[in-house]
Order: structure tokens, then sequence, then C-alpha cells
């Protein structure tokens, strides 16, 4: 009764950003995302009737009250679904900082959901598999595939049309995304709580709502015709207006720092120079920037001269799900 599974994390190109239902953790708008292969989560779960409480070892150290009482609330819905009780000892390492806007959140869940299933022995499709993720983080759904990935919101009150499904796999285009570090720190607002507050409260999460399906219609145009230009105009307008809904809720807050900023700014500057980059950034102060493989270097070059600038991962689109014997 012991499994273990891979995930990678995902970049919003049209982020999720507001949810419908909390506790099923249903979203207001599609989004859609690329999978990313640099940033990963390898969770271990082994189910033991002996145990008399779950166990959740996270990098190598005992896990936080607080975590170990989320991963087990998470691991009471799997066991649910299965018709088991037994208690599980879970280990897992984020090959990704955690809680710092590289969506920790999203390889986190899908590993856990996919190790969870495979050591009860339960056969899950990949619709199932991004159903039982996506409860635990809504951007999880999305890391069970490779590739660019539309999070379909669904309309029934269940859930059970609220799934991802794949869009273009990783090996069809090859693009690179630049995942700039400023701050590995934990944010202080979660994804979570962010979006809630914005939702209840801001002035501007109507207007996020009307664009967002056109954003969307336009996004998948542009990944079916490779138009990178497009992809990364909308991209870049999207975040922006996911972050404006920020600004405009109540108490108003931003994950952006001044380093944030000055990386906006390059960006701005490399295109002026005739680049084409793009940047996205999730909830975190880190920016993600979109290039064309031939520009690659040059982007990083402009980049590590930016004195807010701790680090800069070159990541490739990346695979889904993966099962391996070891953690
Ligand atoms: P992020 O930008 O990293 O996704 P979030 O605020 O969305 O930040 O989510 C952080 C939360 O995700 C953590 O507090 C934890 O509950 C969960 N998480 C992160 N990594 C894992 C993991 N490997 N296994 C289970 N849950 C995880
Ligand atoms: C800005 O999936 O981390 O990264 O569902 O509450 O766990 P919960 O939130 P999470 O939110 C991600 C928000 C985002 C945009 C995105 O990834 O689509
Ligand atoms: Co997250």
């Amino acid at each position: 009764m012991k499994a273990v599974a891979k995930a990678h994390t995902n970049i919003a190109l049209i982020k999720y950003w507001g949810k419908r239902n909390d506790e099923l953790i249903l979203p207001m708008n599609n989004s859609l995302s690329l999978t990313l292969d640099h940033f990963y989560t390898t969770t271990e779960v082994q189910f033991d009737e002996r145990l008399a409480n779950d166990m959740f070892i996270f990098n190598g150290e005992q896990a936080s009250e607080a975590e170990s009482t989320k991963i087990s609330s998470y691991l009471n819905m799997v066991r649910q679904y299965a018709g088991v009780k037994r208690n599980a000892y879970v280990r897992s390492i984020n090959h990704v900082p955690t809680s710092a806007g590289f969506a920790s959140s999203a390889s986190g869940f899908a590993a856990l959901a996919a190790a969870s299933t495979k050591a009860l022995g339960l056969e899950v499709d990949k619709k199932t598999l991004s159903m039982l993720a996506r409860q635990g983080s809504g951007s999880a759904c999305r890391s069970v595939y490779g590739g660019f990935v539309e999070w379909e919101k669904g309309n029934s009150d269940d859930g059970s049309d609220s799934y991802a499904k794949p869009i273009l796999p990783e090996a069809e285009w090859d693009l690179r995304v630049l995942s700039v570090l400023l701050e590995s720190k934990a944010k202080p607002i979660s994804s979570r709580k962010g979006m809630k507050r914005t939702v209840e409260t801001s002035a501007f999460y109507s207007g996020w709502l009307k664009a967002v399906d056109q954003e969307l219609a336009e996004m998948k145009k542009a990944i079916h015709t490779k138009d990178f230009e497009r992809l990364g105009e909308v991209t870049e307008a999207n975040a922006l207006k996911m972050h404006a809904t920020m600004l405009g809720s109540q108490p108003p807050f931003t994950y952006w720092q001044s380093g944030t900023v000055s990386v906006m700014e390059e960006v701005q500057q490399l295109r002026e120079a005739g680049i084409q980059a793009y940047f996205t950034i999730d909830a975190g102060p880190n920016v993600k920037i979109l290039c064309l493989p031939e520009d690659e270097q040059i982007v990083r070059d402009e980049l590590e001269k930016l004195p807010a600038v701790k680090g800069i991962y070159g990541c490739r689109p990346g695979p889904g799900i993966e099962y391996q014997d070891y953690l």
C-alpha cells in the first residue's frame, strides 16, 4: 500500500483567481497553464493500519501542526472516495520554493493525489485524478498533464465537471520560461486568502471576470497557431488584470515588491530593443518571463544585471504526473 509520484509545477498564462465554492475548490473562471520541467514535488504515501495517526514528513522534517492537519483532511477526502479508513505515512520533497509564488501547491497536491490513490490500489483515470488534485489546491488539477493545459471551471454544484484537459503536449512547442527569484520566503498572504479577499471585496473583480473569457479564447488561438507574440501579449495583460483586482480589495494588498517592478521594466526595455519577452506573475513577488529559445541567453544576461535578482531558473515545457519506485 505504498506509492511514489512526481508532479511538476505549472505557470498560469490565464489565471485562476477566485472560487465559487471554497470547500470543493470550484473556480469562478477557466484558466490555462504551462507545466514546467524545472520545478517539481515527489511524494511517497504509505497506508498502514498500525498507524494511530497520519504522519507527514516534509522536506525531511516533521511538518508543522497546521500543515499536517491540511494533509490529513485532504487524505480524509481520498479515504472517503476509496472507502478505506487506515492512516498514512507521507513523505514529500519540494524541488521548488514553498509558498513563494512558484506554485508548490500545484505540484504538491498533484503528487499527493497521484501517490495516495495509487497506494490505495485505485485505478483512476486522468480526469478523476485532476478532480481529486483540484480538491487539494485548484492549480494542482492542471499539473496532472504536461504542456499547455486548460482547467474547465464546470457549471455543476458538485464539481463533477470541473477538471483540467490537455491543450498541447509539452513536446509540441519549445518555449522558455525564465523564473526569476527575488524572494524565496513564504508570502504573507496565501493564494487561498488572497483570492478570497478579492472575490469578497474587490471593486475590480467584476472587470476581471468580464475580460477573462475573451483572453482565454485569444490564448487558445495563439497556442494553436503558435503565435508567440500574441501568446505573450495576452499572458501579460491577463496577469496585470489579476494583480489589479488586489489593489481594489478591502483592505488593499499586492504581492509585488520593488524588485518585481524592476523586472517588469526590464522586460519592457527588452521588447523595445526588439526581443520578444513577456512577463507573468502569480501570487507572489517573483516574476516569470516567457521567451523563445534563441533569446533565452540575452534575456538572462540582462536580468542578471538587476540588483534585486537572486537567481534565474530556466524552464521548458514539462511533463504530467509520473510514478516512480522510490522517493
Ligand atoms: P504556492 O505559490 O507555493 O503555490 P500557496 O499559498 O498557493 O503557495 O500554497 C502553499 C501551500 O501549499 C502550503 O502551505 C502547503 O499547504 C501546500 N503545499 C506545498 N507543497 C506541498 C507538498 N509537497 N505537499 C502537500 N502540500 C503542499
Ligand atoms: C495566482 O491554486 O494556489 O497562481 O486553490 O486556494 O490552493 P488554492 O490556490 P492556488 O491559486 C493559484 C493562483 C495563481 C493563479 C493560477 O495558478 O492559476
Ligand atoms: Co499555489
